[in-house]
């Protein structure tokens, strides 16, 4: 795979590293970002040496400031620049991975860069981490899946108060919304989120996969779609196993 100029992309063992690497600029989210990302998450989903993924943010300021507000204010209007962004989903193939994908997050994480972190299934956050959704605030709603990710993830309340206002949350007060799993010190963030990642991809990954197919797909589903669901998953795993594969 050829080098990226807005992500540098690494595979040490079963993991997967994907950095956003504009650091200048905050790390935010561009065009060429949104290809170069569609590269890669399509090559990482079909990768069978690709156990887990983790996404994170080159620089000290910033996991992703949002959306570069250059380039998209100066397309000929920001609905069609949204648009552009959706004819190439990247955020509907960050949802497909069969793959964990979990993401570290520090500094500004705004806008795009929440929206993102929300496609994650697990979020590490250091304690200097800023989370917040300006887009209200300039003239637009999120589009990349905030406004339903977001009270999927935090609850109608928090998610309506941090889309209305755009205040920006902490990183405890993002703990405790639920919005991210953890929350470390700085130092310690990258070494936390490998830890996890080594650890789930020791396990069998037809039970990795499962569980989080199981999950994601079940909670658009009625109840008892989402049991039919997890029963004919185990199933299949249970008959892999009884099978000694
Ligand atoms: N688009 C393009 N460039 C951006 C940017 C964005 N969304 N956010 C920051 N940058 C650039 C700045 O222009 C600056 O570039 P420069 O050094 O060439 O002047 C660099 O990133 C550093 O940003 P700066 O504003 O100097 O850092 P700060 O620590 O003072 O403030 C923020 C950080 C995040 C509070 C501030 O940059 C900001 O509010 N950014 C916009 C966030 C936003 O609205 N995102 C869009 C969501 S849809």
């Amino acid at each position: 795979m050829g080098a990226f100029e807005t992500i540098i992309y690494e595979k040490r063992d079963a993991v997967a590293y994907i950095t956003l690497n504009r650091p200048k600029v905050l790390n935010v989210y561009n065009i060429k970002m949104r290809d170069e990302l569609y590269q890669i998450l399509g090559a990482i989903k079909d990768d069978p040496d690709v156990r887990v993924v983790i996404l994170k943010g080159a620089g000290d300021k910033a996991f992703c400031a949002g959306a570069d507000l250059t380039e998209f204010l100066t397309a000929s209007s920001p609905v069609i620049a949204r648009q552009v962004r959706w004819e190439r989903d990247v955020w509907g193939l960050f949802l497909s991975l069969p793959q964990p994908v979990i993401v570290a997050l520090h500094g500004y994480v705004l806008g795009d860069g929440i929206e993102m972190a929300l496609c994650c299934d697990l979020r590490i956050a250091s304690q200097d981490a800023q989370f917040g959704t300006p887009e209200v605030g300039l003239g637009i709603i999120p589009a990349a899946g905030a406004t339903q990710t977001l009270p999927r993830t935090v609850g109608r309340g928090k998610a309506l108060e941090m889309l209305l206002t755009g205040r920006r949350i902490n990183a405890q007060e993002a703990y405790k919304a639920g919005l991210v799993n953890r929350v470390v010190p700085r130092e310690k963030l990258l070494s936390t989120v490998e830890e996890i990642a080594r650890n789930i991809a020791s396990y069998d990954q037809m039970a990795v996969r499962s569980a989080k197919q199981a999950i994601v797909r079940g909670l658009d589903l009625p109840l008892k779609e989402g049991l039919e669901l997890e029963k004919r998953l185990a199933s299949s795993v249970q008959a892999r196993t009884s099978q000694g594969g």
